[in-house]
């Protein structure tokens, strides 16, 4: 029986759901302190090199397969055949759901900041561990958030998801402009200019190129399944090499643009850029007092709405995985399954939200072995599904489509829509990569994260003998 799947009206909804899913907090929050602890733009320069040769690549095969089976994560490996290997789907769906349980936290927290600075409390950067602490605040705003990214996954593809990002994403544009415009006449932004931009090679060690690996994986939404699911909704008349290009661009462009803006804003305050995950949460409001009442409130009001907007469009794209699981594997209604996952999500999620001070217990919640200090409960679940999930699924992937799938159907898929890329150079890259370059990278950044955070034996030192 086919079902009514729904699916984008054009190719720009398409780029920019996808751009939407990619552009989120990774971008905003994530990248600009792992390029203050990377040492800045040695950072910069891995990130975008990942970025392009191994994650582009990724991401056209996700693409490729939600296309042609026009199925969710686990009901495209059994429509290509292969049943046994829908476990890439059903790692992709936990994967989905531990991401979106803490993300929709600190997304929360996102949006908490904004109303707080909006509302002239400024000292929020220095209370943040009081914040998170509170867990009736978080709480609520972590409901508010899920209920609208509930909303609008249950609206479906055209009318929900498509709708949103072609709202959001040239809003978050914009504004994103208009920060970088107004920080740069900031005393000393050339200073912070200067240190984002001018690469120190000698800063480039092992450690940093495995997290510009990680975070380029992390920030293009791949590995588990959400761009098959996005895929699954596109056009047989797209270009899906020249789509996945434009988003990786976009991906790309964003987080390279939140550089722009917060290095300028840090540094005219002459603060320490290795502030960790901080940088934007203590470090920020701070800032914004500084400008003044009023335009403290509007800039760091646009701030804050900014990165809650990034993050709106991620947690979609995050729920839209499973959502897309039952509608099409079980035959759920699509308005029913987004609130019953969206419930169960913001239940698993209520561990994460206790492990940032309200719970003694989760937020010292694991010492791993050879770590200096216990995880939280939330970085721990950030550790087993962004640092091992996702390597491990785009791993699996990669395998598949060149060993299982094979090349002649992966390349016949990639040719409709897309005449001229028969014989192209571009055809050849993705082939390559497929085969080679993407299974030995991601196999060994996974294998490496497992080694090193669960049995504390430090590999990739080993490997390069450093
Ligand atoms: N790419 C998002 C970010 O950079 O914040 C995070 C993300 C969203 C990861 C969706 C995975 C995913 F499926």
């Amino acid at each position: 029986m086919a079902i009514q799947r729904g699916g984008f009206s054009s190719r720009l909804g398409f780029i920019l759901a996808a751009a939407g899913s990619a552009v989120g907090l990774g971008n905003i929050w994530k990248f600009p302190f792992e390029v203050g602890k990377g040492g800045g733009a040695a950072f910069v320069v891995m990130y975008l090199l990942f970025c392009f040769i191994l994650c582009f690549p990724v991401m056209v095969a996700e693409i490729a397969i939600g296309r042609n089976t026009q199925r969710n994560a686990v009901g495209a490996f059994k429509a290509l055949g292969y049943k046994g290997w829908s476990g890439i789907g059903y790692l992709g769906l936990a994967s989905g759901v531990l991401i979106l349980s803490f993300y929709n936290v600190v997304a929360a927290w996102a949006f908490g900041y904004f109303i707080e600075i909006v509302t002239g409390h400024f000292d929020i950067g220095q209370r943040f561990g009081e914040f998170t602490k509170d867990w009736i605040t978080v709480g609520a705003y972590s409901i508010l958030f899920m209920v609208g990214t509930a909303f609008v996954v249950s609206r479906g593809i055209s009318g929900g998801i498509e709708k949103a990002a072609k709202l959001l994403m040239p809003t978050l544009f914009v504004m994103i402009i208009c920060l970088i415009l107004y920080a740069v006449t900031l005393p000393n932004a050339m200073e912070g200019l200067k240190f984002y931009l001018v690469p120190d090679f000698s800063e480039i060690t092992p450690a940093v190129i495995y997290s510009a690996l990680g975070q380029a994986f992390f920030s293009l939404s791949l590995g588990m399944g959400a761009l098959i699911t996005y895929g699954s909704y596109v056009s047989k008349n797209d270009n899906i090499v020249t789509s996945a290009a434009q988003i990786t661009l976009i991906d790309v462009s964003v987080a390279v643009l939140a550089g722009f803006m917060i290095f300028p804003l840090v540094f005219s305050q002459g603060i320490e850029t290795d502030g960790g995950a901080g940088l934007i949460f203590v470090t920020l409001p701070g800032v914004f007092q500084s400008l003044g009442d009023v335009l403290g409130i509007v800039i760091g009001g646009l701030f804050f709405l900014l990165l809650s907007f990034a993050a709106f469009t991620s947690t979609i794209s995050l729920l839209e995985v499973p959502t897309a699981y039952l509608v099409d594997e079980h035959k759920v209604k699509r308005s029913k399954a987004t609130w019953v996952v969206a419930m169960v999500i913001f239940i698993v999620g209520i561990p994460s939200m206790l492990s940032n001070g309200a719970s003694e217990a989760l937020s010292q919640f694991i010492m791993l072995p050879g770590a200096v200090k216990s995880l939280d409960f939330m970085s721990f679940v950030g550790l087993i599904a962004n640092d091992t999930f996702l390597p491990l699924g785009g791993f699996l992937i990669s395998v598949f489509v060149a060993y299982v799938w094979r090349k002649h159907r992966f390349n016949q898929e990639l040719q409709i829509g897309a005449e001229s890329l028969k014989g192209s150079w571009l055809q050849s890259y993705v082939n390559i990569a497929m085969s080679y370059i993407c299974p030995v990278l991601l196999g060994l950044i996974f294998l490496v994260t497992v080694m090193d955070k669960f049995f504390g034996i430090k590999l990739l030192e080993k490997i390069i003998g450093s």
